[in-house]
């Protein structure tokens, strides 16, 4: 059995050729943005894969027959403000998805991470929830956003990220044994200023284009 039960790393050359461009540092803003979007399909199409199904009775051209849909509308989470980059790839899998929003900010003294919006369904009981967020670093952020769901209901919850610290894992195993985790990448561990090695660097300011103010037309192309 792996060292983490629960955790689920997608293996796959699709998408371990685009982590592999996203990684780099040449890489530029929008095509960083599109990758994450890329593996943002491949990762709901392995998070969604044990959603309930129910048979529909359709006509089709040619005859009656019974089909399979989704049975429930599930509710994608991502965790603002680098969660935003997987969820256009989220919901191109899962479109009917119910969007909620989950923001924290870092307390200066606890280094806690606080609640500063949450915008999620009231019903939640019985709904498949998924946590988006690329990094899985600490892991306080994912904690935070799990009790956030947890408290409003929500039973079955699955986090999923991009690239995931043995250090992360660790902690969201711990607090909620219960909750799957899916990633591209299980990387070696965090650094001493909490970013992941070796990472992609700080993958807001990547998507976001947040740090260099150096125009697209006049960076290396990636
Ligand atoms: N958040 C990031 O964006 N990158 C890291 O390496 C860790 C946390």
């Amino acid at each position: 059995m792996s060292e983490f039960p629960g955790l689920h790393v997608v293996d796959h050359p699709a998408v371990a050729d685009r982590l592999a461009r996203l990684r780099d540092r040449d890489t530029t803003t929008p095509v960083f943005r599109a990758l994450i979007e890329e593996l943002g399909t491949f990762l709901a199409y392995e998070a969604t894969r044990a959603l309930p199904m129910h048979d529909v009775r359709i006509t089709t051209p040619l005859i009656d027959t019974t089909v399979k849909r989704i049975a429930t509308r599930p509710v994608v989470a991502p965790v603002l403000r680098a969660g935003l980059g997987l969820l256009p790839g989220f919901l191109s899998v899962i479109d009917d998805a119910v969007v909620a929003h989950l923001g924290f900010y870092r307390d200066p003294e606890s280094l806690k991470p606080v609640p500063y919006y949450a915008n999620v369904p009231s019903e939640l009981a019985d709904r498949h929830v998924f946590v988006l967020d690329p990094m899985l670093a600490t892991g306080n952020s994912g904690v935070a956003a799990i009790e956030t769901l947890i408290e409003r209901g929500a039973r079955s919850i699955v986090f999923v990220c991009v690239i995931a610290a043995p250090e992360g894992v660790r902690t969201i195993r711990a607090a909620f044994p219960q909750v799957p985790i899916v990633t591209a990448a299980l990387d070696e561990g965090l650094n001493d200023h909490a970013y992941i090695v070796p990472g992609l660097g700080d993958a807001g300011d990547r998507m976001f284009g947040s740090v260099t103010s150096v125009p697209v037309s006049v960076r290396a192309q990636g």
